[in-house]
């Protein structure tokens, strides 16, 4: 029988990726959503996000969140909050609820670099204790939600994912448009490492967790080259052979996008020390690779 994996933030842009990889790998898709039902062709079966039912999947892939890049309000902060800890809480809660025999083996639960705050040019790998702020706070919740799956026998993966790149993600499509108008800009004193990956490399990462018996914990979803911003914005700009002379100062960030703004310019170097030393190989390592494979015509 074909093994059925339930995916929640399906809806989503890595979600729609990760179903699509899924299913080319012969398994079944299970999607989970608030209101999007219908609305990804590789799912077999749609559920409802909130009213959990994790009867008959062989694992679960939680990529559910409200997206941070919108102003830190305290009303937005709740929806955070709620989408990342009380999901995973919830999902926690409804694992610890069903008898062994039931019960999904394995669960891949979302995080990310914001995790490490802001470390100018420390290398961080999984071992690295947190950074201080909002978003490093949120992570280290996140995390620390799914506290209590271990008793159940569950394999709890956590990804601590940077910046993905790929074709219908809010960041790549809008860096794309802006650069290729010639309004690409350096963030600040562009110094600081930005960790991304591409979304190819991370949903491989994902499945390969997935299906890596040995695996469990948190992995860096990043890839093995981390580049600086003003690398980033120079090799962006050489790909499209456009200028990008400008400089958006910290300060009109912080104006713009609030809260959000500082974390544009803080530093996270991140190196996916536990995907390497398992044996995951990156298709995309470098930023040259993904950017060559990103500017092909779809
Ligand atoms: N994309 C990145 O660069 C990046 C970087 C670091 C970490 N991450 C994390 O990776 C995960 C997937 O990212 P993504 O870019 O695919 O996100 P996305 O496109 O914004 O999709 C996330 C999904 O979460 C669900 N969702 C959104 N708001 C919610 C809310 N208030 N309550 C409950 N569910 C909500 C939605 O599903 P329904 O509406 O169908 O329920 C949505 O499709 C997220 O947890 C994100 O924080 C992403």
């Amino acid at each position: 029988m074909k093994q059925r994996y339930g995916v929640i933030g399906v809806t989503g842009f890595v979600g729609r990726y990760v179903a699509r990889a899924l299913a080319s790998r012969g398994y079944d898709v299970v999607g989970f959503s608030r209101s999007g039902v219908g609305r990804v062709p590789e799912v077999c079966e749609w559920r409802r996000s909130g009213a959990w039912d994790f009867s008959s999947l062989d694992g679960l892939i939680n990529l559910s969140g409200e997206r941070v890049d919108q102003r830190w309000t305290e009303k937005n902060k709740r929806k955070f909050e709620a989408s990342r800890i009380g999901v995973t809480q919830e999902i926690v809660a409804t694992l610890q609820s069903m008898s062994d025999h039931d019960r999904p083996k394995v669960w891949v639960n979302a995080s990310a670099v914001g995790f490490y705050g802001d470390r100018a040019d420390e290398i961080c790998t999984e071992g690295s204790p947190p950074g201080t702020g909002y978003l490093a706070q949120l992570c280290l919740d996140w995390e620390a939600a799914t506290k209590g799956i271990e008793e159940t026998g569950v394999r709890c993966v956590m990804v601590r994912i940077g910046m993905v790149l790929g074709r219908g993600g809010m960041a790549w499509d809008r860096l794309r448009l802006a650069f290729a108008w010639g309004g690409g800009a350096q963030l600040g004193s562009g110094r600081q490492w930005m960790p991304w990956i591409h979304v190819d490399d991370l949903t491989a990462g994902i499945i390969w967790s997935i299906e890596q018996n040995s695996i469990s914990g948190v992995v860096n979803g990043v890839a093995t080259e981390p580049v600086t911003n003003r690398d980033f914005t120079r090799q962006l700009a050489r790909a499209l052979r456009r200028p990008a002379p400008w400089i958006a100062p910290g300060w009109v960030l912080r104006g713009i996008f609030g809260e959000f703004g500082s974390f544009l310019t803080s530093s996270q170097r991140v190196a996916p020390k536990r995907w390497i030393d398992a044996g995951f190989v990156f298709r995309y390592p470098t930023l040259d690779l993904a950017l060559a494979e990103l500017l092909q015509k779809p």
